[in-house]
């Protein structure tokens, strides 16, 4: 297996993030005998400096001859004035589009190690493992008509979906719920909202070539609610795109920390990979960055785009032995603080390099391979 890996590592943190992760995957690409090649291209607010555009031509280019693509994060406070279409977040929708994945995965899993990171109790989120897949390429995100009228002083977006689309993201819930639980909730908000009663109606639809998962629907409202108190009672959860933006972040709250979530989007050209996190202006530079979400990312690159089950699975299981060791970056150490004593708080670069180190050993031992 050779794998073709362009590293756009974006603004703020991103670029803290994806070296850790590049070094991670590329320990283990090496270690079991692959071979790939890693090239690196600008995007977001460091492109608008360089290029005066958020998604240059080259890295376009770039992204679509390769078969995996990892972004950072993207964004900056100094960008925050521009109009959306001139953002760094713009390149991001940009290169979204472009490389056609529609389907987001972004697991979120509650390593039992950080139930005390989280406000939540430890009975409630202590083997949650839920699987979000979020529709990427409709919805309000990129429906028109789209505009803010500064004359008239009214804006508005479009939230539009065709049943194709609405179809094509069903089928692979449903395909990787039959994998997992056979299980999947949708979540719409078909009570007001005709494009969520076209969704409801589809997601039925395409049920039926799916016989032994069992479907419930939620509304997004209600949704929001139970993630928080019973997380263990979903496994796939399957919805539109600006839904799945802001249940992915508040599962952030089950597993830790926003830190810790990985995605992988597919379903097109090239599959596209990024920490659910953004570029946390707050704490860019400063070494305390948490690496995990975007090593994670890591290893759904070696999953979904390199079909390496086992070496993904060396990945996942070298940051659970970080975490049972006591290692942590500071964003988890929130919670109880009577248990501070027992971790030790390491930056970014020295999270990394202790998954690095730790994933050498697991590959070098029998258990992995
Ligand atoms: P954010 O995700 O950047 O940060 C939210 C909070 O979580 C902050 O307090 C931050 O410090 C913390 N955080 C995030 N990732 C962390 C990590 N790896 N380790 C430790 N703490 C972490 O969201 P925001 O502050 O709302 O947005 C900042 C910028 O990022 C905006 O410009 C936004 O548009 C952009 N953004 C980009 C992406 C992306 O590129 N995929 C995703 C989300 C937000
Ligand atoms: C995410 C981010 C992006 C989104 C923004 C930065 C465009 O919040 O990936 O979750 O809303 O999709
Ligand atoms: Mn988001």
């Amino acid at each position: 297996m050779h794998l073709k890996i362009l590293v756009t590592p974006g603004d703020g943190i991103g670029p803290e993030v994806t070296y850790e992760a590049v070094e991670v995957l590329t320990e283990v690409l090496r270690d079991t005998g692959h071979t790939y090649s890693i090239d690196q291209r600008a995007i977001g607010g460091i492109a608008i400096k360089e290029f005066g555009t958020p998604l240059p031509e080259e890295t376009l280019d770039a992204a679509l001859s390769s078969d995996a693509v990892l972004l950072g994060a993207v964004g900056g406070n100094e960008f925050n004035a521009l109009p959306p279409d001139k953002r760094p977040e713009a390149g991001l929708l940009a290169i979204r589009s472009a490389l056609g994945g529609f389907a987001n995965l972004r697991p979120a899993f509650a390593f039992k190690e950080l139930a005390v990171n989280s406000p939540l109790r430890p009975e409630i989120i202590d083997g949650a493992d839920i699987l979000f897949v979020r529709e990427l390429l409709g919805g309000l995100y990129f429906g028109q008509p789209r505009e803010w009228n500064k004359t008239t002083g009214e804006a508005w977006n479009t939230m539009r979906y065709t049943r194709d689309e609405v179809a094509r993201v069903a089928r692979i819930a449903f395909q990787l719920a039959s994998k997992r639980s056979n299980k999947l909730t949708s979540v719409d908000k078909a009570n007001v909202l005709e494009v969520s009663q076209l969704w409801r109606a589809t997601v039925i639809e395409v049920a039926q070539e799916f016989p032994s998962v069992t479907l419930e629907h939620q509304y997004v409202d209600a949704m929001s609610m139970h993630l928080m108190n019973q997380p263990k009672n979903y496994d796939v959860v399957l919805t539109e795109n600006l839904f799945g933006d802001i249940l992915s972040d508040e599962s952030a709250v089950i597993t830790g920390s926003l830190g810790m979530l990985p995605s992988a989007t597919i379903g097109g050209k090239v599959n596209l990979y990024e920490p659910v996190h953004g570029s946390a202006p707050d704490i860019a530079g400063k070494g305390l960055a948490n690496p995990l979400g975007a090593i994670l990312t890591g290893a759904l690159i070696l999953r979904h785009s390199g079909g390496l089950e086992a070496e993904a699975a060396a990945i996942e299981a070298s940051v659970r032995k970080v975490l049972e060791q006591g290692f942590r970056t500071p964003d988890l150490m929130r919670g109880d603080q009577s248990k501070a004593a027992e971790f030790t708080v390491l930056s970014t670069t020295e999270m990394g390099a202790k998954v690095r180190e730790t994933v050498k050993e697991l590959l070098g031992s029998e258990i992995i391979r």
